[in-house]
């Protein structure tokens, strides 16, 4: 099979990108435009500016990639995009340029899942490393702003299919992290930043009651099946939105508000704020609330996934996502992985977060067989992985 070299296009929240991956194996060109300068006045994403940015920004990003990968436009074997899930406007962004690229140039059209995509950050960076044997059954964890889901993935024949046994009830754990930042007063996107300021908190401060789920999820299956009486594979799911309100609860009853207020204002006026900056503006209570929140998410998040790599009894473990840049997350992982077997598996933290070199890697496959997308294709906002 000779060399594929396929441009992967990612517009389904709030990150414009654009890369060139050759054959599933070797990231050739990435590039990525943030909007997170636009979006953090508000506090999280507002789906109409991010439609707009993503107009603004998919031409050069796209021709950005190419000129990184040394390409013409001609030269491509395949153009793949993302289908969903995400913001549908955002989404259709991303997908009437690729079908106008696949058009003019008379290229195959790949759609990908997200999701896939974040799955199959690991799978090109451990190909790139020449790690090819990984051992099946694979056990995901997806943990993102949008997603906290566990599958199971298994390849046939170079095509990749996928079970979920784990979804978030509420809030994804990247949800969590943004909305006690801003709880907090200490801006948007909230993981990078509780990220960096857990180290100075005591993380065994405050006690945070464990996620309480006590019946099957009655909206069905996250892939879309019926719930069976006989379907009763053992499920693994998160809720992650009573820890936000036992925080506001905790903010009340320490009467934090007023110096929330004001590390808000603070913080707001200064374009980039360093890490010494939100260390200036944080005391001791709240460091500890920071790193006590952040414990309290990876304990659920390791414990949980491990119980179902257990269950399943898997060989691999993969977790992935924006969330899976967190050092914390990813040094409990490694640690009690190590414990129990089972080697775990992270992408780089540039892959870890949105990307479009993840779209053109899970592409692939698909390119193998010929499975690709007709030219009336739309975007799903709410597309599940199977
Ligand atoms: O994968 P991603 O870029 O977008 C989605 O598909 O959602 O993930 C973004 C999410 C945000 O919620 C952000 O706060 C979180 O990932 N995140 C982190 C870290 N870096 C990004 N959460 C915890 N620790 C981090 N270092
Ligand atoms: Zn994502």
């Amino acid at each position: 099979m000779p060399d594929a070299y396929i441009l992967g296009i990612e517009s389904s929240c709030d990150e414009t990108a654009a890369a060139v991956v050759r054959s599933g194996e070797q990231l050739v060109s990435n590039v990525v435009a943030s909007q997170i300068a636009t979006h953090k006045p508000y506090g999280g994403v507002v789906p109409e500016l991010a439609s707009r940015e993503h107009l603004r920004a998919i031409v050069p990003v796209v021709r950005q990639a190419l000129a990184g990968a040394n390409r013409t436009y001609d030269s491509i074997d395949a153009i793949a995009v993302t289908q969903g899930p995400g913001l549908a406007g955002a989404l259709l962004v991303g997908i009437s340029y690729a079908k106008a690229l696949a058009f003019a140039l008379e290229k195959p059209l790949i759609a990908v899942n997200h999701l896939e995509g974040h799955i199959h950050a690991v799978l090109l960076e451990e190909r790139q490393k020449g790690n090819r044997e990984l051992e099946f059954p694979l056990l995901a964890l997806v943990v993102s702003g949008g997603h906290t889901h566990l599958y199971l993935a298994s390849e046939q024949d170079a095509s990749w299919t996928y079970e979920n046994i784990g979804h978030t009830r509420d809030d994804a754990a990247g949800e969590a992290f943004d909305k006690v930042a801003r709880l907090l007063g200490l801006g948007y996107p909230g993981g990078p930043i509780i990220d960096r300021l857990s180290p100075y908190g005591d993380s065994g401060a405050v006690k945070f009651p464990a996620a309480q789920i006590k019946h099957r999820d009655r909206r069905g299956r996250h892939d879309g099946k019926a719930v069976s009486p006989s379907d009763n594979r053992p499920r693994f799911d998160f809720s992650y939105s009573g820890i936000k309100t036992a925080i506001l609860r905790y903010i009340e009853s320490n009467q934090m508000q007023e110096s929330i207020e004001a590390r808000r204002k603070a913080l707001v006026e200064m374009p980039k704020p360093k890490l010494e900056d939100y260390r200036a503006h944080s005391d001791q209570l709240t460091l500890d609330l920071v790193a006590s929140f952040q414990r309290a998410i990876i304990e659920d998040l390791v414990g949980k996934t491990l119980k179902a790599a257990a269950a399943y009894d898997v060989a691999t473990l993969f977790v992935t996502g924006g969330v899976a840049a967190n050092q914390e997350l990813r040094q409990t992982f490694e640690r009690e992985s190590r414990q129990q077997g089972l080697p775990v598996y992270f992408p780089s933290r540039p892959l870890s977060t949105d990307n479009a070199a993840m779209i053109a890697a899970a592409a692939y496959p698909k390119f193998l067989v010929n499975d690709f997308a007709p030219m009336d294709f739309s975007a799903e906002a709410g597309m599940p992985l199977r």
